[in-house]
């Protein structure tokens, strides 16, 4: 009898933390857009006008969303960089590999969990240089209830570093978000 109930007990936790998972939904537009960098305007194609293009913030075991529409003159993939695609491979991301590229004026959607991930990674394009500019940050925190396995921090502060040309040099931009 304790034995059932325990095992009533384990049923329900697990189908509480899977209640709480959720859905989170992102829509990409990838596009060119001016920046200003050592006294010289150049164009680069980056993500919803913005460099770094838009933080992922989810929680472990949440369902992410992204549409991606390619409003850029390139063909591109996304690649979810450190996500292993367990059910999912064709959201990976690598072009002529899991995927086709999104082609000028196409969209596509990329869904996968991240469940039995925790930290800060990142998400870039997976075709040729454009992985430079269309790149941000992908946060996955533990699920409340379980901690993070160092004492808890003050402040978190993501740091990325990405690359533009300016006539033709390639220069460092790093970005705190
Ligand atoms: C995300 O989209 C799904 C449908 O695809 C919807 O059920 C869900 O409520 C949306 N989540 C948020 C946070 O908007
Ligand atoms: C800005 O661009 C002009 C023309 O391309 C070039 O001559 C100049 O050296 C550039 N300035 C810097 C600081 O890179
Ligand atoms: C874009 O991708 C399509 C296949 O999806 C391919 O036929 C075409 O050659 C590619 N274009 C470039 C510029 O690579
Ligand atoms: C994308 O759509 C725009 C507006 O409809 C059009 O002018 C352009 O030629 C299209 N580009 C390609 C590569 O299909
Ligand atoms: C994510 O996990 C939920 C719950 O197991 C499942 O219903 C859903 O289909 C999964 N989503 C994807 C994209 O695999
Ligand atoms: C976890 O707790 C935070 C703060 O109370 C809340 O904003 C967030 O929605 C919770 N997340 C989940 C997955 O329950």
């Amino acid at each position: 009898m304790a034995q059932l109930l325990w095992l009533a007990l384990g049923v329900l936790l697990l189908a509480s933390s899977v209640a709480d998972a959720a859905t989170a939904n992102y829509t990409f537009t990838v596009q060119s857009m001016k920046i200003n960098q050592l006294c010289n305007s150049t164009d680069i194609i980056a993500v919803n006008g913005q460099l770094p293009g838009p933080t992922i913030d989810v929680f472990e075991g949440d369902e992410v969303v992204v549409d991606v529409i390619n409003a850029s003159p390139y063909n591109l993939t996304i690649h979810w960089h450190g996500i292993l695609q367990k059910l999912t491979p064709w959201a990976d991301g690598p072009s002529m590999v899991t995927q086709c590229p999104i082609q000028p004026n196409g969209t596509y959607t990329y869904r996968f969990n991240v469940t039995g991930h925790e930290g800060t990674l990142w998400w870039h394009a997976h075709s040729s240089f454009l992985r430079a500019t269309v790149y941000g940050p992908l946060i996955i925190r533990p699920r409340n209830g379980t901690a993070y396995p160092f004492p808890a921090p003050d402040q978190e502060v993501p740091v990325v570093l990405g690359i533009i040309i300016i006539n033709h040099q390639q220069i460092p931009f790093l970005s705190i978000v």
